[in-house]
């Protein structure tokens, strides 16, 4: 297709009809991507973290990446090189918005379950936004989150948090129409829980943001979002215990306890 020019906003316009967005990104000073105004305020967190880190060469995994608003900034802060996967490619981002932005940004149709250290190597920075409270399988996904990240590089980790009193490390894991979203969404932690697993997974969190979602949840139950601004620290990760948790038969355990 014809990339329109950023001025010709009737262009723009027109390309714009073709595509469903998820994103509201902007184009120019008038227009932007028809995305879903509702999901909006839950960005602000995220860029707010990604304003305070330092992209300059570094290499950036932005798992479910929808239109690609969260790869397209980490860029414009000067990544080195930006991955953007997801389960459902974003017709509209690969035909026209990496076109018309002249984005260098690779995305790809890919799970996060497809990804792994021997394909896709190490990156200094994650984002997974937005994504694991989507999963049947969070801790193979944070596993596999954890791997991919360089020692020392920053995980950003945007998702719904069940808010109780966080006496105790608890994973929600509701079914159907349970859950405080709808049906596809299956997994959320508490916050000690989701503290507590990341740094089992050697993710030591820096910095949290929480919001409330108020329109989005019952009155029973206490949905919040968490941002969390987590380092890997392979300090945090017991080896040992992981090789037992994984079924690993070269475990040593029983010797050492
Ligand atoms: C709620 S949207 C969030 C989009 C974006 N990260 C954000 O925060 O605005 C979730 C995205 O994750 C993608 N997704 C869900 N499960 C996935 C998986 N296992 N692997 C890769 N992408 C996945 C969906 O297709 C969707 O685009």
């Amino acid at each position: 297709m014809n990339i329109p020019n950023q001025n010709d906003d009737p262009a723009i316009l027109q390309a714009l009809e073709k595509y469903k967005f998820y994103h509201i990104i902007p184009l120019n000073e008038r227009l932007s991507t028809p995305g879903v105004p509702g999901f909006a305020k839950l960005h602000s967190p995220v860029l707010r973290q990604m304003g305070k880190m330092d992209f300059q060469q570094k290499r950036v995994l932005d798992i479910g990446c929808r239109d690609g608003l969260f790869s397209l900034q980490a860029e414009r802060q000067g990544a080195k090189e930006v991955v953007g996967i997801d389960s459902c490619l974003s017709i509209g981002a690969v035909e026209f918005l990496i076109p018309f932005f002249k984005s260098k940004i690779q995305m790809k149709e890919k799970g996060l379950f497809d990804l792994n250290l021997d394909s896709d190597g190490q990156f200094d920075i994650i984002l997974f936004l937005g994504v694991l409270y989507h999963l049947r399988y969070p801790f193979n996904a944070l596993k596999i989150v954890s791997d991919l990240l360089a020692p020392g590089g920053i995980l950003i980790l945007e998702t719904g948090i069940f808010a109780d009193s966080d006496r105790h490390a608890l994973l929600h894991c509701p079914i159907g129409t349970e859950s405080p979203y709808e049906p596809s969404s299956v997994t959320f932690f508490n916050r000690k829980g989701m503290v507590d697993s990341l740094a089992s997974f050697g993710l030591k969190v820096l910095e949290t943001d929480y919001i409330t979602e108020q329109d989005r949840h019952s009155s029973d139950e206490k949905v919040v979002r968490g941002t969390f601004r987590c380092q890997k620290n392979l300090d945090l990760y017991d080896s040992q215990l992981h090789r037992y948790w994984t079924g690993n038969p070269h475990q040593n355990w029983r010797k050492t306890t």
